[in-house]
């Protein structure tokens, strides 16, 4: 790999970041997270770019400035086109652009899902990167998917959620539990102390590799409504044990079809990728089937999981290799197939 200096910036949904890498060693990596959003239990778009164009500069220099590189250094700038929000794209993207033509240097598009899977290739997510072809669980609060990954650029998704994704699912049913936004950690956290099998809940019946996780959530609401009528303080006093069995379930769902794919596909190098990679029972899971069923596991680091310019400038620079630069009449796109 070449030894070229990007500059990553990500924009698509409420993380401002930057990122700067050298070949594929990320020299920095800041983020600025957007706590207005926990006031409305989710995130608000209009008020997210707003807060993109407030903490853009200060996120690109403070990245410039921990990796210690002068802008002059900069041989190319990546950033998300999609998917997301357009109108936090839209500030990542123009910022982009702007700063590449007073650098006059390449400016390249890169697809944020994409960029999930291929943080796998930054040097200090892995000591081995996974080989190819590879099945990559990509879990956010936007997506869940079982993507069957060829070589860096060729990927094809086997299976997808149907309704909600499952990062969504966790922080849906944290909002029935009345926990802060975004829920999927604190629900992590909770379970820890928690009996996984305290409660049962519905699990989807799905075809082939997909899913679906609308169905759980109105299990747990239902359950709740029924509980609380008995006892109004029913989620108090089995918080930990609720989260801890929601937790159970939905592992046990994703799983479930990241097995059938293995086994069907004859794949043993596994990975997952997205915000959900960070949940300590989907963890302990891959960790298991390492174990159990011989699984070359590839688990990212926690910087590297939820939304990060890290995983943006890694794409951008197996792009820049390439000679695959973008032209600067590119716009940002809300949906963005793989
Ligand atoms: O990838 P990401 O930062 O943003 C999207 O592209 O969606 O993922 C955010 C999602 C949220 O739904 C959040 O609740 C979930 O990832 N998440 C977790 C954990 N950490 C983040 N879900 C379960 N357990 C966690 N530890
Ligand atoms: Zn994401």
């Amino acid at each position: 790999m070449s030894d070229s200096i990007i500059l990553g910036i990500e924009s698509s949904c409420d993380d401002t970041s930057a990122a700067i890498i050298k070949g594929n060693c990320i020299l920095s990596n800041i983020a600025a997270n957007q706590a207005i959003h926990k006031e409305y239990g989710g995130v608000v778009p209009e008020l997210a770019s707003r807060a993109h164009q407030q903490n853009i500069i200060p996120v690109v220099e403070k990245s410039l400035t921990k990796a210690n590189i002068q802008q002059n250094a900069i041989s190319a700038i990546g950033f998300t086109r999609g998917p997301g929000l357009l109108g936090s794209l839209l500030v990542g993207t123009s910022f982009a652009k702007s700063l590449a033509m007073s650098l006059n240097v390449p400016l390249i598009e890169v697809n944020h899902l994409q960029a999930h899977i291929l943080a796998h290739f930054i040097d200090d997510a892995n000591p081995m990167p996974p080989k190819f072809p590879f099945l990559c669980l990509t879990v956010s609060g936007g997506h869940t998917m079982i993507v069957l990954v060829k070589d860096y650029f060729d990927m094809e998704i086997i299976g997808k959620t149907i309704d909600d994704a499952a990062g969504e699912a966790f922080d849906k049913i944290g909002k029935i539990f009345d926990l802060d936004y975004p829920a999927g950690p604190i629900i992590d956290r909770l379970a820890k102390e928690g009996n996984p099998n305290a409660f049962t809940f519905n699990k989807p019946r799905m075809e082939n590799y997909d899913y679906s996780f609308s169905g759980i959530k109105t299990s747990v609401l239902y359950f709740i409504q029924k509980e609380v009528k008995k006892n109004p303080d029913f989620i108090k006093e089995n918080l930990n044990d609720l989260c801890a069995s929601v937790q159970r379930t939905i592992i046990e769902i994703l799983m479930a079809k990241l097995e059938k794919a293995a086994q069907e596909l004859n794949v043993k190098e596994v990975a997952i990728a997205g915000g959900v990679s960070a949940n300590s029972a989907l963890r302990t899971a891959m960790q298991d089937n390492h174990e159990k069923l011989g699984w070359n596991i590839y688990i990212p680091k926690f910087e590297y999981t939820t939304d990060n310019a890290a995983m943006i400038a890694m794409v951008a620079q197996l792009k820049f290799e390439r000679g695959e630069f973008t032209d600067m009449r590119i716009s940002a796109t809300a949906k963005y197939d793989l």
